[in-house]
């Protein structure tokens, strides 16, 4: 049911240090920071040939990512995002499998505009599951 990797998300508490990082010790393609306020984060994307590394950086008093910060002070990877075709029937199929769905279980507009769900890290052996609607 999943298909490809959409990206990987890496908290960072100073993005523009990471946005250098990736840009001058990596040697990768870095875009410009985005403030996403409904989501609380400012993102900045590194396109690969394969897929993405999304970096994030906490966007105001609450955001969801300070936590993990204050938990992972280095940074850390936050989540993994796997593409699915239809994500309620994807959302469906996963929770009649007994996978709990975060939130109150409606897909909602992710970062780049299309439907995702977040799924419970403790049903994927600690990593917290982004599903995005290909
Ligand atoms: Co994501």
């Amino acid at each position: 049911m999943i298909g490809r990797l959409n990206h990987v998300a890496i908290a960072v508490k100073d993005l523009q240090a990471a946005a250098r990082t990736y840009r001058d010790t990596l040697g990768a393609e870095v875009s410009e920071a985005v403030p996403q306020p409904d989501h609380g984060v400012t993102t900045i994307f590194i396109n690969l040939p394969n897929t993405k590394i999304e970096l994030l950086e906490p966007l105001g008093a609450s955001s969801p990512i300070a936590k993990f910060l204050e938990r992972n002070p280095d940074g850390g990877i936050h989540h993994i995002c796997y593409e699915v075709e239809d994500i309620k029937a994807a959302r469906d199929q996963m929770k009649a499998q007994g996978a709990r769905v975060l939130g109150d279980g409606e897909p909602k507009i992710g970062a780049h505009g299309k439907p995702v769900l977040f799924l419970h890290p403790k049903d994927f052996f600690g990593t917290l599951v982004e599903l995005e609607q290909a």
